[in-house]
């Protein structure tokens, strides 16, 4: 009976041919289940990717398992999809692991609908304007970079200018606590010491969750949907998930209790203000919705932040000059003041060429988070049905030839016009386009900006003696990662200080 089993399975790739909807992107041929599974290597799929845009222009359609995806690569058309078409292309997979798990609440994989649309605005607002007590956004963000310069003056050893050769410490852990301290202090108004074992907690079941909720169990979850209620490791995924729910839930009981309704002190505040304003029925706010999006906002903003700074450290150790310019550059629009604003950006065209540069080669979320069609649609001359999930390749947009100076190099000139002049092209779109574009694109913008501006003023970062060869190759993820590597930290000598200490917490 095994041997008849294999022959039907067989008979099944052999003879069942998948077809592609009329009019359809084309694409490689699938395999019934797997769809087209083993041409991506799972470890890191952009290259096969690259591989069939070469192969089937720049849209393509491939199978995850029986499903048609559609991949849209280069700025032309990823524009006229997530831009042009906004409304038609504004929906999330509803069948995926991560689909599951979200259960559609929140923001990030909430459908395009008015739940969606009434947390964004509430979301977006509350970052942005008020709402968040009596201490700014910028403000919490300095504190936090103080935080991560004792940390980096401890554990890269006693730096000084006279100390040589210097400290080194490998930054991952440390860039991924302060991302997560500020959103902690945006969301939960509070942040955490970088040894207190409440954050220490959630951080690791938040690397465990997004290792496992996009790995190969993720996927056998998606194509097999019959595996689905058998004890296999992706009930891991789901149990880390409802861990991480459970935290959120308890800080929400904390703050009801020491709560004064109408002076709110952090996001969750508000949201609970939003509850009781709108009590009266129809509305989207309740407390269901609110761990969702709590939830959204510590997820979404951690990684992505972080491993940006780890790649933009990397690429600024290894290119001496361009610190150089930097800090000279800081030094004179700073000089005689204690903090940088967000405001300064303006004055400083060559920082803020070399963080966009950096943000650029770091590529954090390749393929964006993936978009499914509202309704009947097309793109060229391919028609997509309703339903059909949409893979933005921002990836090939980042270093799409014809668009970039030096699309694949790291050049600050990138982002400088003739006279030196700070210019963003339309091909930047680390954070994608259209009405899912990241809702925290200001937030993150502000954080990049604050602490590499404090921390190429202060210190000089050199590529450790011990350090091996730099490997800028990334990780692939649900976002893009450098390698692990050592950063060797030098405070910069007193005449190169600023004349003012920088702030306490
Ligand atoms: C969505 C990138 C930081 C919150 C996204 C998307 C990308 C992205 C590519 C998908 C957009 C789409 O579906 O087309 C980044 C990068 C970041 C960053 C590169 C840092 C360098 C943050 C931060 C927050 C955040 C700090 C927290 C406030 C979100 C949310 C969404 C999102 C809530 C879902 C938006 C929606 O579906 O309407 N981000 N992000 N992100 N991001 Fe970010």
């Amino acid at each position: 009976s095994v041997v008849l089993l294999w022959l039907f399975i067989l008979l099944l790739f052999f003879f069942i041919r998948v077809r592609r909807p009329k009019n359809f992107p084309p694409g490689p041929r699938p395999l019934p289940i797997l769809g087209n599974l083993l041409q991506l290597d799972p470890v890191n799929p952009l290259k096969n990717l690259e591989g069939l845009k070469r192969r089937y222009g720049n849209v393509f359609s491939l199978y995850i398992g029986s499903r048609p995806a559609v991949v849209l690569n280069g700025l032309e058309v990823v524009r006229e999809a997530l831009v042009t078409r906004a409304a038609e292309y504004a929906g999330r997979p509803t069948h995926m692991m991560v689909s599951h798990l979200f259960k559609g609440k929140g923001i990030v994989m909430a459908n395009y609908g008015s739940s969606w649309r009434d947390h964004r605005r509430f979301a977006l607002t509350t970052l942005r304007n008020f709402g968040l007590g009596k201490r700014s956004m910028e403000e919490r963000i300095l504190e936090e970079v103080s935080h991560i310069c004792t940390e980096l003056e401890s554990s890269a050893g006693a730096v000084s200018h006279t100390q040589r050769p210097s400290g080194s410490m490998d930054p991952q852990h440390l860039f991924h606590l302060a991302a997560s301290n500020i959103i902690c202090s945006l969301i939960f108004g509070e942040r955490f010491e970088y040894d207190d074992p409440v954050i220490l907690t959630l951080i690791q079941r938040l690397e465990e969750f997004t290792k496992e909720a996009i790995g190969p169990w993720a996927m056998l979850y998606e194509i097999m949907p019959v595996l689905r209620p058998l004890p296999l490791p992706f009930r891991n995924v789901f149990h880390k998930f409802d861990q991480m729910k459970e935290h959120i839930k308890k800080v929400v009981t904390k703050h009801k209790s020491s709560r004064v309704a109408g002076e709110p002190r952090d996001l969750l505040d508000c949201y609970l203000d939003q509850i009781d304003k709108t009590a009266d029925g129809g509305s989207t706010f309740n407390d269901t919705q609110m761990v969702s999006l709590l939830l959204d906002l510590f997820i979404a903003g951690t990684d992505t932040t972080s491993n940006t700074l780890r790649s933009a450290m990397l690429y600024l150790m290894t290119n001496q000059h361009v610190q150089d310019r930097c800090h000279r550059e800081i030094a004179e629009v700073l000089e005689g003041r204690a903090d940088a604003s967000f405001e300064d950006r303006h004055a400083m065209p060559y920082v803020q060429a070399t963080i966009h540069e950096a943000q650029r080669m770091s590529d954090t979320v390749p393929l964006s988070v993936f978009h499914t069609t509202c309704s009947n649609t097309q793109i060229h001359s391919y028609q997509l049905p309703q339903g059909t999930t949409v893979i933005p390749n921002l990836s090939s947009v980042l270093h799409e030839e014809g668009q970039w100076k030096f699309p694949h190099e790291f050049n600050p000139e990138n982002f400088l016009n003739e006279v030196g002049e700070f210019v963003k092209p339309e091909a930047f779109l680390p954070f994608s386009a259209g009405s899912r574009v990241c809702l925290g694109e200001g937030l993150a913008r502000m954080e990049l900006f604050l602490v590499l501006v404090t921390l190429l003023r202060r210190y000089r970062f050199v590529w450790p003696e011990d350090g091996g060869v730099p490997d800028f190759s990334l990780i692939f993820g649900g976002t893009q990662s450098p390698k692990p590597y050592r950063l060797g930290v030098r405070l910069r000598s007193s005449e190169e200080l600023p004349t003012v200490s920088t702030r306490e917490p």
